[in-house]
């Protein structure tokens, strides 16, 4: 008899940490592997939040929190949501997690039953089809493509819905395409939604700081629809706070109760001195750290010009988030070295093995075209991967 569950057997290991992993094991054999697998900033956390952890160390903030989070986290996280993207929202309404990735899966296990359906525009981030899996549901995929800037629109979105309908989930700005949803975009999304109150949206927009055109929108600003969506957001990616686990829902009351519910039996909370940092982070201005953005869009320019000259890339410019998602459909089918390739999950790693640099392929984002690359790396290895592909690429084809 098999041990292992059957859901279990049915998820997948993270292709992201599939990849980095294999990177880190040839770096680690003498391999000089630059890797642009992780979706993780390279910055230090900022000093006044170091500082605010040290203190609750101090302070003695070692017992157990209330389960959605410490009050004042949450009044500073209500008091964000309001001066940030204008939306309102108790501290009741508000569940702070490990992570985003924990605030995600404690809406979906609070709203999914076995055989509903959530709906995913592809590319999606890659633990989301996992967690729905996980919760018994089953994801339901719009496709996008490079063409129309990997975003679904509202006549997309209608077609997918059935009456076993319960969720749509995306990123905005999105992992792993750098897209975002611009205003009027949401609002025609808004209002499709609204015609169908059994379905909820889960925006996770904590990608939100990295945005290079403009002010972030949520869509729970369309008041048609507040009482449908839960906002998902946290400290890893603006604050470059990855390893501190901090992340928070924004949801209608009774959705903030079931998380609330599910998490008190799951892990009882969030780690108290993170959250005491995490208060710091957030009643901060902004602006104190708007250089890790500027940073990033520094080396975004550099490396879409450098990607361009890439034979068979199509690539866009991304407007948020820190990865390119190019389209390389060019190579699909071809022998490269002896290597048959036979979708971009093969073209990741033969670019490992070739040019030693690590990405992740789009399968596992949904799309087997496309090839995700992180820039959350330091300029001189960002140039030197892209020399690296290039002059590999140009050898072989
Ligand atoms: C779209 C998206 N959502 C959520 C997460 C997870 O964030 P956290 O570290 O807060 O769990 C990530 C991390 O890569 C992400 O890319």
């Amino acid at each position: 008899m098999e041990k292992l569950s059957e859901r279990l057997l049915r998820l997948r290991y993270s292709q992201t940490f599939v990849m980095s992993n294999k990177a880190r094991d040839m770096k680690a054999s003498g391999v000089d592997v630059i890797s642009l697998t992780l979706g993780e900033p390279d910055f230090d956390v900022p000093a006044n939040i170091k500082q605010a952890a040290i203190d609750a160390i101090n302070e003695n903030y070692s017992h157990y929190s209330p389960v959605p989070g410490f009050l004042d986290l949450r009044q500073a996280i209500a008091a964000k949501l309001k001066r940030d993207n204008e939306l309102d929202y108790k501290p009741s309404q508000i569940c702070v997690a490990n992570g985003a990735k924990q605030a995600i899966i404690n809406v979906l296990m609070a709203l999914v039953n076995d055989g509903d359906e959530v709906i995913l525009p592809v590319p999606y981030w890659v633990s989301y089809d996992e967690m729905v899996k996980m919760v018994g549901g089953r994801s339901v995929f719009i496709k996008t493509s490079y063409v129309n800037d990997f975003k679904i629109t509202a006549e997309q979105l209608e077609e997918a819905i059935t009456p076993k309908t319960k969720v749509l989930l995306y990123s905005s700005p999105c992992n792993p395409s750098g897209s975002y949803y611009t205003y009027d975009e949401l609002k025609s999304l808004a209002k499709v939604i609204s015609k169908y109150p059994h379905i909820t949206v889960i925006s996770d927009e904590i990608y939100e700081y990295i945005n290079y055109e403009t002010k972030h929108r949520s869509i729970a600003a369309f008041p048609e629809i507040y009482e449908q969506v839960a906002v998902i957001n946290g400290l890893s990616k603006g604050y470059a706070m990855t390893g501190w686990r901090m992340g928070y829902s924004a949801c209608p009351e009774w959705l903030a109760k079931a998380c609330d519910k599910v998490q008190g039996q799951m892990t009882s909370g969030a780690n108290t001195v993170a959250q005491r940092a995490a208060i710091t982070a957030l009643t901060t201005d902004p602006a104190e750290y708007r250089y890790m953005i500027d940073e990033f869009k520094k080396r975004r320019d550099i490396v879409y010009d450098l990607m361009k000259e890439i034979p068979g890339f199509k690539v866009l410019l991304p407007k948020s988030a820190f990865y390119f998602y190019p389209d390389i459909s060019f190579y699909i089918g071809k022998t490269l070295n002896g290597k048959e390739i036979k979708d971009s999950d093969d073209f990741a790693m033969f670019l490992l093995d070739e040019a030693h640099v690590g990405s992740v392929g789009g399968v596992s984002f949904g799309s087997p075209e496309c090839i995700r690359f992180s820039y959350a790396a330091s300029e001189v290895n960002l140039r030197e991967a892209m020399k690296r592909i290039k002059e590999t690429l140009e050898k072989y084809t």
